[in-house]
């Protein structure tokens, strides 16, 4: 991807991810369906599949050659990374925006060949963007953000963790996570994984760890945590599939390996 057309996707990704936050903005106090997924807390709304359409639609209209693999299933069978890739999360958070009306964010990523060169996090609601281009810096609305500092300690780091992975779990052993918790200067939990991502960007949170998320739920975030000088990788050190579900630590650098080494023992599944 040339820089004149890095340009052009990125003027046009972010023109789609405002338009799509103001019908979300719209549509939202009028009545809409909610249905289950995977499980009964696992949402989604006519809202989250509307929003993803109209990706799709504009995608493939203005960029007939670029494929997109998101949550809903409206874009292309992925499977390989190969070309101009779009990850899309057309709501992120859904139970918050279904609960709440609030905390819950658009997650737009562009790939090339497996290289992701823009991220794009709107939350909806306070019209807030935080946006990158790779080796370009990344930005919360027109300000751009700073490095994030190489002092930070555990015992001063603010760490976004869901309570679930600190409870008996297939996939990671609890005693490790509360200790982190029991370690850090508090926790948080948004119930967004692409606002959580923004945080470790933005440095208003020094790390988030989850033991399962999806593509499109970091696909946006880990552009704008690389563009910060942070870092972020599956709980085991091992780079992130973007095919597939990961693990994941996205972390000011300063206390990555401490977290992964001292606090995470990950089950065999
Ligand atoms: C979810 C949110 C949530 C995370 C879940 C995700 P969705 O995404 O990011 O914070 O804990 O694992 O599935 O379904 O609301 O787009
Ligand atoms: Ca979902
Ligand atoms: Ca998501
Ligand atoms: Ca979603």
């Amino acid at each position: 991807m040339n820089n004149k057309d890095k340009q052009m996707i990125y003027y046009k990704a972010k023109e789609f991810v405002l338009e799509a936050g103001e019908r979300i903005r719209q549509k939202m106090h009028c009545p809409f369906v909610i249905e289950t997924k995977s499980n009964p807390n696992d949402l989604v709304t006519e809202i989250d599949q509307d929003t993803e359409r109209f990706f799709a639609e504009r995608i493939r209209s203005e960029f007939p050659t670029h494929r997109l693999l998101g949550e809903e299933g409206l874009g292309d069978h992925v499977k390989d990374l190969q070309g101009t890739l779009w990850i899309v999360d057309p709501i992120d958070g859904t139970m918050n925006f279904v609960h709440q009306k609030r905390n819950f964010a658009i997650s737009v990523a562009v790939y090339q060949d497996g290289v992701g060169e823009i991220g794009l996090i709107y939350d909806v609601m306070t019209d807030c963007l935080y946006h990158a281009k790779r080796g370009e810096g990344a930005y919360k609305n027109g300000d751009l953000l700073r490095p994030l500092s190489k002092e930070k300690s555990l015992a001063e780091a603010i760490v976004g963790v869901n309570g679930i992975w600190a409870t008996e779990n297939t996939r990671v052993h609890k005693e490790g996570i509360q200790q982190l918790i029991r370690k850090v200067r508090g926790t948080r939990s948004y119930g967004s994984a692409a606002l959580e991502f923004a945080y470790v960007a933005e440095g208003i949170m020094d790390a988030y760890v989850t033991m399962r998320l999806s593509p499109w739920d970091i696909a946006a975030g880990m552009v704008l945590v690389q563009e910060v000088g942070g870092m972020t990788t599956q709980a085991n050190g091992k780079a992130v599939n973007m095919l597939m579900t990961n693990s994941i630590v996205a972390t000011n650098k300063a206390i990555h390996q401490e977290i992964m080494e001292q606090y995470i023992t990950l089950k065999k599944y």
